[in-house]
């Protein structure tokens, strides 16, 4: 039997203040629990949104100690970056609230601390790394060294980023601390754990059996976690940064930021709902439902209700819809690299553009497999489809009834056949439409059509709402109305005749080539700039005598003329003046420069290398120098000042 449910509790995945927030999370998370959302709201339901930014952690303390701030002050900053683009972007919370909260401090301590004197904990002692310069024991992240698989250098302690394999911190060859530099010792350290495995034989049937509706990548991780084994998972960490461990001796130790983060959800409910939070989390009737991304299911499918249950008298959750991941322009969205749009951002360059970049998300939502987004396919959605389609629908009824009748809404008349089947199937008002033709043969039957069309608009503005709220705002306004809740959807008198509708505007506008190429060029520039600050020089030739750098003759020319060679594409031809007869000189260099950017400039070239022929007969003596930047670019090289032709390079 299908279970009554007289509420329901939407959270939103609390994203790490650590960073500001991109489309990835605004696809995968926010804007499909907003729109579910918005629609429960508009059903006239009992409905709370909760979310707010996760602000323990060890990606925290690393980005402090980076920027040589605190991790309070890091966390401030994000939270209000954070908190702002979700607002501006109308992801409509009740709630968007802080772990790092007195709120959330205390009943996060307090859930521990129950669970704990309910015996629902197992302490173990395990080695970890310790740096004893810093006198603290290390985070993975803060443990690098030569991977054992790649043998790059730099690995850290939970992943080598070089060849991407998952490491434990034991594994590094030649282990580091990131803290002090110093080599770290292994030491005892007392931990708790949540003994899942004890936790599987309720976990498996609850969602294997009584929740078969969940979505199948959410089953299929569940089911193979299980397959595997449930392990106890460790809820403490040796950690500076974080909530202290409410039992005695556990001085150092802090609450893991995964034990802590999804009692967030239950702080910040308290803090908008002092009163009857418990009603939202303790009723059978109340429907909680998580929506996250899929790197965090083990968390809230397995885990979290593992802490809830042995809480004991807490819901567990009825749904967790989680997304999969949305790539952009072909390649993985990632922060280190530079590849992400950011919210932040995005608005300020795309202005009020809110809503196209929630209808292409939408559209193109990660649901059952990763998605691509792509700053074309952003402009297409937006030119053919909301501007060329809604848009224009909404434009052409709105202006004819203020050019026909003057704004009011024209009574409806018979309607035929054609009008029924747009009213009952609700999408295309075309078929029948045409007014600026029938005006001229049939003026009695265009009020018909145009009030109509009214009552379409009106129904859409109801329809998108929790789609595009932006323009369903907008468009009510020019509608000059206000409510119309989802019990009305599919009326076609929620415009009476005689009403006066505001002033018609665009609703979308066009958004032209230049917009969307200069998108792709500042990712591209980004991406090319952090792998510039992120590179690693190659390691130092073995030395040589200085007599031998003493036989190499560097000039600096002018470049007379440059061509591309036929036939050989990376090639150009160059003529150089060289104060003495002038040189050719032949350069593999055609994929990076336009010959003509090149003629007048000065570079440098060795000039006392035997000639080399290529093919056709092209003689080249001497060789242009470049610089190879790590994307493999090249760029020659170039006296700051102009000199003379012929002047040597020492
Ligand atoms: O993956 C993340 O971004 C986590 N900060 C999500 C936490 S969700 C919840 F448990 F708070
Ligand atoms: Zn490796």
């Amino acid at each position: 039997m299908e279970k009554k449910f007289n509420r329901t509790l939407v959270t939103a995945a609390l994203p790490y203040a650590n960073g500001g927030v991109h489309i990835g999370h605004l696809a995968g998370v926010y804007v499909p629990a907003d729109i579910y959302v918005r629609y429960l709201r508009l059903k006239g339901e009992d409905v709370l949104y909760i979310c707010g930014s996760d602000e323990h952690g060890v990606p925290v303390t690393i980005r402090a100690r980076k920027e040589g701030c605190t991790p309070q002050e890091v966390v401030d900053r994000y939270n209000r970056i954070i908190k702002d683009s979700f607002e501006e972007f109308g992801i409509s919370f009740d709630v968007f609230g802080r772990t790092t909260s007195e709120t959330h401090r205390k009943t996060a301590s307090d859930f521990f601390r129950k669970l704990y004197d309910k015996g629902e904990f197992v302490e173990q002692e395990s080695e970890q790394y310790y740096d004893e310069e810093a006198k603290t024991f290390l985070a993975d992240r803060y443990i690098t060294g030569e991977c054992p698989h790649c043998h790059a250098e730099g690995a850290y302690g939970d992943q080598c980023e070089k060849c991407g394999t998952a490491l434990s911190p034991e594994e590094l060859i030649n282990p580091k601390s990131t803290v002090s530099g110093s080599v770290p010792v292994m030491k005892k350290t007392k931990h708790w754990y949540l003994p899942l495995d004890k936790h599987q034989q309720w976990l498996e049937p609850w969602i294997t059996k009584d929740h078969t509706e969940w979505r199948s990548n959410v089953m299929g991780q569940c089911k193979s976690w299980f397959d595997m084994g449930l392990k106890p998972r460790a809820v403490s960490r040796d950690l500076d940064w974080g909530i202290p461990v409410p039992v005695e001796g556990a001085d150092g130790k802090v609450l893991y930021v995964w034990f802590d983060a999804p009692i967030g959800y239950i702080s910040n409910t308290k803090d908008l709902r002092p009163d009857d939070w418990e009603l939202w989390w303790k009723s059978p009737d109340t429907r909680l439902v998580h929506f996250i991304g899929k790197d965090n299911i083990v968390f809230h499918c397995i885990v979290f209700p593992a802490m809830l249950k042995a809480e004991g008298s807490y819901i567990l959750p009825d749904n967790v819809p989680a997304n999969e991941f949305l790539n952009l322009e072909d390649d993985k969205i990632s922060t280190s690299r530079g590849w992400a749009v950011w919210l932040h951002e995005y608005l300020k360059e795309l202005p009020g553009k809110q809503d196209v970049l929630r209808y292409v998300l939408t559209a193109n939502a990660p649901e059952t497999k990763d998605n691509n987004f792509t700053w074309k396919d952003f402009q297409a959605r937006n030119n053919n489809e909301l501007v060329a389609v809604y848009g224009n629908f909404v434009n052409r009824a709105l202006q004819l009834t203020k050019k026909y009748y003057d704004g009011i809404v024209p009574a409806c008349g018979e309607l035929n056949d054609t009008d029924r089947a747009t009213i009952d199937e609700f999408k295309n008002v075309k078929a029948d439409a045409e007014p600026w033709k029938v005006i001229k043969t049939d003026p009695e039957r265009v009020k018909t059509i145009i009030n109509l069309s009214l009552q379409l608009v009106a129904n859409l503005a109801i329809a998108f709402e929790p789609f595009l709220p932006f323009s369903s705002a907008k468009l009510k306004e020019m509608l000059a109305v206000e409510g119309l809740s989802w019990a009305s959807l599919g009326a076609t008198d929620l415009l009476p005749a005689g009403h006066k509708i505001g002033e018609p505007a665009l609703l979308f506008e066009k958004i032209e080539d230049s917009v969307v190429e200069a998108q792709v060029a500042k990712l591209q520039q980004c991406k090319k700039e952090m792998a510039e600050a992120a590179y690693k020089a190659e390691p130092v030739k073995s030395d040589i005598a200085f007599s031998d750098f003493e036989k190499l003759d560097i000039r600096v020319g002018t470049v007379l003329s440059c061509e591309r060679v036929p036939k050989m594409k990376k090639l150009l031809k160059f003529e150089i003046a060289d104060g003495l007869e002038n040189r050719t000189i032949v350069s593999g260099i055609a994929m990076h420069y336009e010959p003509e950017a090149l003629v007048g400039k000065q570079v440098c070239f060795i000039a006392n290398l035997p000639p080399r022929e290529f093919k056709g007969g092209l003689v080249s003596q001497g060789m242009i120098l470049s610089a190879v930047n790590c994307d493999g670019t090249l760029s020659v090289i170039t006296p700051e000042r102009k000199v003379a032709a012929g002047s040597s390079v020492c």
